[in-house]
């Protein structure tokens, strides 16, 4: 049995003061949610000092929206995985699709971000996915493939048992557009392939998370796949209730 996550990257929105009035909100809404689906939120760094302690008496995992892929020193603006990690932290995004095209990060910056990461008892939530000319010139299955192997392949087998990857459809992402379960489940049930050519049965345990315009309406029809083990929500997240009814939404 996978674990059953749902995520909420806030990506950058809300003042701490409003981060926390959300995080307020969506722990009281917790109990409406069946104790075995994990969730996460995902702040800006600006926020992670004054919800973690919030978070987790409700029982909610924090992560990171990213972290430097140096351990520490002369890099101005950048915070490390150290710093993040010793918040209470758990989890960090790296990979997000904005990441890779508004900041340039390739796989070698992301095999660095993963090394300092794991190095400092950070989950990482690694994103894949393909933008709209990949999917339409039947590219994407290549695309994904080569995100994985770049990265994950560098990755030992005792750091992949406790990955999480997000497929998440670039043309997906904020648009309105969501992929179809279908399109999600191919695309889950390739990524699981491509990993049990390097990590054999372990490939099984890792949970991967669809992503891209993921909301109340439509989750329940995405989480219903096999290969679907929950969402990794941006706009949705930002209204407790709308993330704690997608969170609601697994197969019984
Ligand atoms: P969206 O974002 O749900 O607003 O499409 C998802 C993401 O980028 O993680």
């Amino acid at each position: 049995m996978r674990k059953k996550i749902v995520a909420g990257n806030w990506k950058m929105n809300t003042t701490p003061a409003e981060g926390v009035e959300l995080i307020k909100a969506v722990a009281d809404l917790k109990k409406d949610v069946c104790p075995e689906v994990e969730l996460i939120v995902a702040p800006p760094y600006t926020h992670l000092c004054c919800i973690t302690e919030i978070a987790a008496k409700a029982g909610i995992s924090v992560g990171s929206q990213n972290c430097a892929a140096e351990p520490a020193g002369a890099y101005t603006g950048e915070v490390s995985a150290k710093m993040i990690s010793s918040l209470g932290v758990k989890y960090v995004i790296l990979g997000h699709s904005e990441r890779r095209e508004y900041y340039g990060e390739t796989s070698e910056t992301l095999n660095a971000k993963l090394i300092q990461a794991y190095a400092n008892g950070l989950t990482p939530i690694y994103c894949v996915g393909e933008k709209l000319d990949e999917r339409e010139s039947g590219k994407y299955f290549d695309v994904i493939r080569k995100q994985i192997e770049e990265v994950v392949f560098n990755l030992s087998s005792d750091q992949v048992s406790s990955l999480i990857i997000a497929y998440e459809p670039v043309w997906a992402i904020g648009t309105g557009k969501t992929a179809t379960s279908d399109q999600a489940q191919e695309i889950h049930e390739f990524i699981r392939s491509v990993l049990n050519e390097k990590f054999g049965d372990l490939s099984q345990q890792v949970p991967i998370l669809y992503g891209g315009s993921c909301n109340p309406s439509n989750a329940e029809e995405i989480f219903s796949k096999k290969d679907v083990d929950g969402g990794l929500i941006g706009g949705a997240a930002l209204k407790a209730p709308d993330f704690i009814s997608i969170a609601q939404k697994f197969p019984k």
